[in-house]
C-alpha cells in the first residue's frame, strides 16, 4: 500500500489531484484540521477537503482521509464523528507536527513543572508535543474510537518521539490499545525535524511490539530509497511526502516496480507541463501573489530531484503574474529534448 502524506500548505486539493492522477497512491490525507475546544462547522471540513463533494475522492478516484490535530478529547471526538457523518473514509490524528499551542505560549515559555513537563493546564495543543504523554494519547484515541462508527477506520500518524525516542514503543502501544486501525510512523523525532537520515530500522523495532498495520514514512525520494525503506522498516506499507512533490512520477514508478515492470525516470519537460497545469488551476480562484508563491514553493521542492529546477527557479522567481509564468514556461515545455 502506498499513501500520499498530509502536508500543510503544500499538498492541498490541487496538489492531491495532480499527484494522484497516475493512480499510484492507494489513499491520501488532508492537511490537518485544527481542533481547539469546539465542534467545527461543516464548511471547515469542506474547505480542508473539497473532495468531500466527490465522495471524498480525488478526481482520479483516490480516497482522501481527513486529518485532525488537537488534544481536547470531547472536541476531537465530536469533530471525528462529524467527519464520519460527512462521509470521510477514515479519520487520522496528527502526532507529528512540531507543535500547535493556542493561548499557551506564555505557559510554554514561562517554565516547566517539577517533572520537567511543559505546563499545559487548560490549554489547547496538539501534534508531536503529545508524544511525551502516552497516557494522554491513549485516552484521546480510545474516546474517539469508541464514538466513531465501527466502519470508519481511525488512524494515527506519529514521529519517533518529541526530543528523543525513549517513548516510541510506548506511544505506539498506547495508540494500538486504544483500538486504532493503522499507524503511520515518520521515522524521526520532532527535534530531528527533517534532517536526514530517517531512522527506518527503528520502525522495525516498534513493529515487533504492535500488531496493527504500520506505514513507514520519511526521506523517500527515489525508487531505491523506497526499496531500502521497505527493507529496513520491514513495512509493506509506505507513505511518500516531499519525494512525491519533488517528483510527481515517483508513485507510478513504485507501482510499476511492485508489479514487476520497469519505468524510466520522467524528464524535466513533464514537470514543466505539471507546472502549467498547476498555474491554470490556481489562477481560477487564487490571487497572483498566491499563485506565484505556490509555484515557487513547489519548484523549490523539485530542486531536490531535478537539477534543471535550480536554473528555472532563478529565472522564474522574477515573474509575478500567472500569465508571465505561463508565457515563460510554455515554450520550454514544448521543447523536445
Ligand atoms: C510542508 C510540510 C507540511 C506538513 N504538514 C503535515 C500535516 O499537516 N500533517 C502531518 O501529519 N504531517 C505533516 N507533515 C509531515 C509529512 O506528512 C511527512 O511525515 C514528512 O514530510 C516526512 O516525510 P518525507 O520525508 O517523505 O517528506 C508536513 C511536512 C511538510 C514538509
Amino acid at each position: 500500500m502506498l499513501a500520499l502524506a498530509p502536508m500543510e500548505g503544500l499538498v492541498d486539493h490541487h496538489m492531491r489531484e495532480l499527484l494522484t492522477q497516475g493512480n499510484g497512491f492507494d489513499h491520501c490525507v488532508t492537511e490537518f484540521l485544527r481542533v481547539t475546544n469546539q465542534l467545527l462547522p461543516e464548511r471547515a471540513f469542506h474547505r480542508i477537503c473539497p473532495e468531500s463533494a466527490n465522495h471524498w475522492k480525488t478526481p482520479s478516484g483516490t480516497p482522501v482521509h481527513l486529518q485532525l490535530l488537537g488534544n481536547d478529547v470531547a472536541a476531537m471526538t465530536d469533530n471525528a464523528c462529524r467527519a464520519a457523518a460527512l462521509g470521510a473514509p477514515a479519520v487520522d490524528v496528527n502526532f507529528g507536527c512540531p507543535m500547535f499551542v493556542r493561548n499557551a505560549q506564555k505557559s510554554i515559555n514561562s517554565g516547566r513543572n517539577a517533572d520537567n513537563k511543559v505546563n499545559r493546564c487548560g490549554e489547547s495543543y496538539g501534534g508531536s508535543i503529545l508524544l511525551q504523554y502516552p497516557d494522554e494519547i491513549h485516552q484521546l484515541m480510545s474516546h474517539i474510537r469508541k464514538a466513531l462508527p465501527a466502519h470508519v477506520p481511525l488512524t494515527a500518524k506519529m514521529r519517533l518521539g518529541y526530543e528523543d525516542k525513549s517513548l516510541a514503543i510506548e506511544n505506539a502501544q498506547a495508540i494500538e490499545s486504544a483500538g486504532v486501525n493503522q499507524l503511520c510512523i515518520h521515522a524521526r523525532t520532532k527535534t530531528e525535524g527533517y534532517k536526514p537520515p530517517a531512522h527506518w530500522h527503528y520502525i522495525a523495532r516498534i513493529k515487533q511490539h504492535v500488531h496493527m498495520p504500520v506505514i513507514a514514512n520519511g526521506e523517500i525520494w527515489t525508487l531505491d530509497d523506497y526499496k531500502l525503506c521497505k527493507q529496513e522498516s520491514e513495512c509493506e506499507h509506505i507513505m511518500l511526502g516531499r519525494g512525491a512533490v519533488a517528483n510527481p512520477n515517483l508513485a507510478k514508478q513504485i507501482q510499476l516496480f511492485e508489479n514487476g515492470l520497469q519505468h524510466s525516470e520522467s524528464p524535466w519537460q513533464d514537470r514543466l507541463q505539471d507546472l502549467i497545469w498547476m498555474i491554470d488551476e490556481l489562477s481560477i480562484n487564487g490571487k497572483d501573489i498566491q499563485v506565484q508563491g505556490k509555484i515557487k514553493q513547489w519548484v523549490s521542492f523539485m530542486k531536490f530531484r531535478y537539477q534543471e529546477a535550480n536554473e528555472f527557479f532563478k529565472l522564474a522567481k522574477k515573474l509575478k503574474t500567472p500569465n508571465e509564468l505561463r508565457d515563460f514556461i510554455s515554450p520550454l515545455a514544448s521543447n523536445k529534448q
